[in-house]
């Protein structure tokens, strides 16, 4: 029997879902569920997506190279949803790029041999206490797995206001034998990061390379 992962995440479901974004979920998902795409070198993904805000801007910003994110929380799909189609339910020009897996990433990357240019991964859940240490996304052994996924030249970037867990993110990178960088392009402020401002500091980015 194939052995069961530790939940990394919290809810997939939150409050209760307009009778549009449960329309959109039903009707416009099925279509955007991301299709093999190996041997095209040149995606991105956004893993933890959130509501989506910077995963659209990576489909504006990068419009010739498909844009994949992967959330299992269905609320923020569903926002996402909401955001990239117009009134008639189409999906907008600028996000015709987009693919969604609503679901664990783990388990997306398992089926999947694509490679890509750049992982991005922002705010991952802190888990902050000790007790929850283990439910941490960024252990080495996922981003040991993460780096198999990258194209040739390719890029991990992650994104933390939680200071401590950068620090245990940069240990556990130097148990790879991967290198790391500093990141110098401005990011866009996440919902959640927006959320948490006036509690937290300032986030710090770092970029992973093979
Ligand atoms: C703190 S939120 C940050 C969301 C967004 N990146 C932002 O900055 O607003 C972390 C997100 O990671 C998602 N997440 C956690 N574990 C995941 C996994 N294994 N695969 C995909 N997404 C995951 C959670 O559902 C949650 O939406």
């Amino acid at each position: 029997m194939e052995k069961q992962e530790i939940r990394t995440f919290g809810r997939r479901h939150g409050k209760k879902l307009s009778a549009r974004q449960q329309w959109l979920l039903d009707n416009i998902l099925p279509t955007l569920l991301p299709k093999n795409e190996s041997g095209n070198e040149l995606n991105i993904l956004e893993i933890g997506f959130g509501a989506g805000e910077h995963l659209r801007e990576l489909a504006i910003k990068n419009p010739e190279k498909i844009i994949i994110g992967a959330e299992p929380f269905m609320n923020g799909i569903a926002s996402l949803l909401s955001a990239i189609t117009d009134e008639k339910n189409s999906i907008r020009p600028e996000y015709k790029n987009i693919r969604i897996y609503p679901d664990d990433v783990r388990k997306f990357l398992k089926d999947t041999d694509s490679k890509f240019k750049q992982i991005w991964i922002l705010h991952p859940d802190p888990w902050p206490k000790a007790k929850h240490e283990k439910r941490r996304l960024l252990h080495s052994e996922f981003i040991k797995s993460l780096s198999d996924h990258l194209a040739n030249k390719g890029e991990i970037i992650i994104g933390t206001d939680h200071w401590e867990y950068y620090d245990w993110i940069i240990q556990e990178i130097k148990k790879t034998k991967l290198k790391i960088d500093l990141l110098n392009i401005p990011v866009i402020q996440t919902r959640y990061q927006n959320k948490n401002m006036a509690e937290t500091n300032h986030p710090k980015y770092l970029i992973i390379k093979n």
